[in-house]
């Protein structure tokens, strides 16, 4: 309450139109506040007070990790894994960082973020602005690990052709290994040219057979009982076809879950409020109005994979209703982006309290 009459206002009106400079200067204090136990047990107090305790009732298991409560930081917030700790604080039950591409890159030219208020909603089209695999990996190495699970996020580096997007992935992999409990495989942002063609059959089984091989590999020689989780994160814009090749691909390689989904491309959600100018921007629209397809795609892909395939639901949750309308279509877990931005800080917190206090389908996983 308190963030939308009073912090919001001064976020979208006062402090500055550019939406990714305030983004940069909320991270900015997390990644200070992550540095420092104190001011991260404070941020933990602070968001109790308004937000509420977590309930312990909300854990599960889901392939294999124990997730204290099943509503996560999706991939795109914290693309270099600089705040993790005070994110956690926030009450997350996991943080999928990223996506991290192999190179360093820069992005597109800004703007690229742009909000939507009158219908809850973002465009992006940042283009996988990111320090790198190393960096990051360097980065994840000098802090202890948080206490709930990480997801990385893989994206190809622009530079890279199509043609050689396996070896990107797998050099990405390599050094950020042993800092994820799972890791996501990107081939859904609309903001890398050609990226998404990667959710063709043949391409996707090359990319997820040698990527599941690696994590076995590294299983092997770790004496590791199972791999460390593989999920590929699939786009709202893909038609039955497409989600058809998407689950067979998966099953057949070994792939260990899904990420539905992405941001779209589609304008049709938006309503008229929307000035022109806004909804012909080019990139990924997130938020409300993508609510309906992730609820359609979840549906969907439970569908055609049973209960083989755990899936993460994402896309508008932003009250406790919507993460129930992705658990009852199938989703064993949630990731949040668009909803922190218009709900606050505190969004994690509300979400769980919300849940807990209803009967929530348990997890098939
Ligand atoms: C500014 C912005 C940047 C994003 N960057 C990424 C990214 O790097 N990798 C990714 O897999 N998804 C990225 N996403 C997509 C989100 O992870 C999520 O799939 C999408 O926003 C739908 O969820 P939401 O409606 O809760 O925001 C980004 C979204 C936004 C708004």
């Amino acid at each position: 309450m308190l963030y939308r009459r009073v912090a919001r206002p001064f976020f979208f009106k006062v402090a500055g139109r550019d939406a990714e400079a305030i983004h940069e200067r909320v991270l900015g204090g997390l990644a200070v506040a992550s540095r420092s136990p104190a001011l991260t047990r404070a941020i933990a107090l602070a968001t109790e007070l308004t937000g509420g305790a977590l309930p312990q009732t909300l854990a599960r298991e889901v392939f294999g990790l124990r997730f204290p409560n099943p509503i996560g930081l999706a991939a795109g917030f914290d693309k270099n894994a600089v705040a993790i700790p005070a994110l956690a604080a926030l009450g997350f039950g996991f943080i999928e960082v990223g996506t991290v591409t192999r190179y360093a890159q820069p992005g597109n030219p800004r703007p690229r973020l742009f909000r939507l208020p009158s219908d809850e909603a973002l465009i992006n089209r940042m283009g996988f602005n990111n320090q790198g695999a190393e960096a990051v990996a360097a980065r994840l190495a000098r802090q202890p690990h948080a206490p709930i699970p990480i997801g990385i996020s893989l994206g190809k580096s622009k530079i890279t052709p199509l043609d050689q997007a396996l070896n990107d992935y797998l050099g990405s992999l390599e050094p950020l290994y042993p800092w994820g409990d799972y890791f996501a495989v990107n081939i859904s942002s609309p903001n890398t040219p050609g990226l998404r063609d990667l959710q063709a059959r043949d391409r996707l089984d090359a990319l997820l057979a040698a990527l599941v091989a690696r994590l076995r590999e590294r299983a092997a020689a770790e004496g590791r009982a199972i791999p460390k989780p593989l999920l590929v994160k699939v786009a709202p814009d893909l038609d039955d076809h497409a989600l058809d090749d998407v689950v067979d691909v998966c099953l057949a390689r070994g792939a260990s879950g899904l990420i539905a989904v992405n941001t779209t491309i589609a304008r049709d959600a938006l309503s008229a409020g929307v000035p022109r100018a806004l909804r012909e921007q080019a990139g990924g629209l997130s938020g409300r109005p993508l609510h309906a397809r992730a609820v359609a795609i979840v549906t969907s892909l439970r569908q055609r994979a049973g209960d083989r395939l755990p899936i993460i639901g994402c896309g508008g949750v932003l009250h406790a209703d919507d993460a129930r309308r992705l658990f009852d279509a199938g989703a064993s877990l949630i990731q949040i982006y668009t909803s922190f931005i218009y709900e606050g800080p505190t969004i994690a917190r509300t979400l769980c309290r919300a849940l807990a206090a209803s009967t929530v389908r348990p997890s098939r996983f």
